[in-house]
């Protein structure tokens, strides 16, 4: 590897008493890339970013942070990482400024340095025009925002996110999402937890799946979707009295056809782009008039059923 890692996860376990939260994860994440650690509530997330992050020991185990061990060398991971935890850390009483030259002030940042770091930061997070309000007049989206914009003062080179826009609206999240994605194109190392599917897909290079304190899947997020299985290819025609005809078609790829007659609109499995191309030039020569055709893959809400056997939403029912 041209660059040691800018995170490694090294067999990291924790028990609680009798309870073990983190059963032995390990992984790699490369410099400037993002990992999502995707996992249902209970997971063991917050655990493992804690023992990475030298808030708690590992049990056993270890993680090493900017080529420095967790165990051995805490000061230098703390100077080399940025945390934002799931629960916003700011003042809620001092202004978005204040908070920023409060913080920037026990980094140690000079006052002109850190004047000019914080106006960029609040610009850099749409936050100009609400600096000098009292953070408790903000909303949750711009608290997530300062909070980050706080995480960055020191520049640190990796960043550790727990939960990022859990509880946000979809347009903060969206926005939070355009932010990140800046820091990544500017080099800095993200690791973010999530129980979001779509969030992971968005933002992250590589996925780390957990449940129950275990890594259950890994990959990129399309190599995580192949695995749940063939694409569909769905047509819809424009004309009711085609979707016989269409059917035939379909069927000729050797695929079962699935026909909903009120959507005017065919499914079967296929075989990728292929398949698409193929049923495309049957239809267009049948002179069938199609509205729509596209190929579905499997989303990775179906990767998560697939390998869990529940839904990111149904925790409730897993020890029932
Ligand atoms: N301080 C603690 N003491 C005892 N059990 C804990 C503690 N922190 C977490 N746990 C347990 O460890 C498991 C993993 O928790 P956590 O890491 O917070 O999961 P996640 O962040 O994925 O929701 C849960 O069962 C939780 O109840
Ligand atoms: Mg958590």
């Amino acid at each position: 590897m041209p660059f040691p890692p800018a995170i490694e996860a090294l067999d990291l376990v924790k028990r609680f008493g009798d309870q073990t939260a983190v059963a032995g994860v390990s992984f790699v994440v490369p410099p400037g890339t993002v990992l999502g650690l995707l996992g249902p509530n209970g997971a063991g997330k917050t655990t493992t970013v804690r023992m990475m992050t030298t808030l708690t020991e590992p049990t056993s185990g270890t993680a090493r942070v900017a080529g420095f061990d967790v165990r051995t060398h805490p000061d230098e991971v703390r100077r080399h990482m940025g945390l934002t935890g799931q629960v916003a850390t700011v003042d809620e009483l001092l202004t978005g400024r204040e908070n920023i030259r409060m913080i920037g002030g026990l980094y140690g940042i000079r006052r002109r340095d850190l004047k000019n770091l914080g106006d960029q930061l609040l610009h850099q997070f749409s936050l100009t025009d609400a600096a000098d309000r009292p953070v408790r007049s903000y909303s949750g989206g711009m608290r997530r925002r300062l909070d980050l914009a706080v995480s960055l003062l020191a520049s640190p080179p990796v960043l550790f996110l727990d939960e990022p826009t859990t509880g946000l609206d979809p347009r903060s999240r969206s926005e939070l999402w355009d932010v990140l994605r800046g820091l990544v194109a500017q080099g800095t190392t993200l690791l973010l937890t999530t129980q979001y599917l779509e969030e992971a897909d968005q933002l992250a290079d590589n996925i780390v799946v957990i449940d129950r304190g275990r890594i259950i899947a890994e990959g990129s997020p399309l190599h995580l979707k192949q695995q749940a299985g063939r694409a569909s290819l769905v047509v819809t025609v424009a004309d009711a009295a085609d979707l016989e005809s269409a059917r035939g078609l379909l069927a000729r790829t050797g695929a079962e056809v699935y026909v909903d007659a009120g959507a005017r609109r065919l499914t079967a499995t296929a075989d990728g782009l292929d398949d698409m191309v193929k049923v495309a030039g049957w239809l267009r020569d049948s002179g069938i008039t199609v509205d729509d055709i596209g190929l579905s893959r499997p989303s990775l809400d179906d990767v998560f059923l697939m390998l869990t056997g529940h839904r990111t939403d149904d925790t409730e029912e897993v020890g029932a």
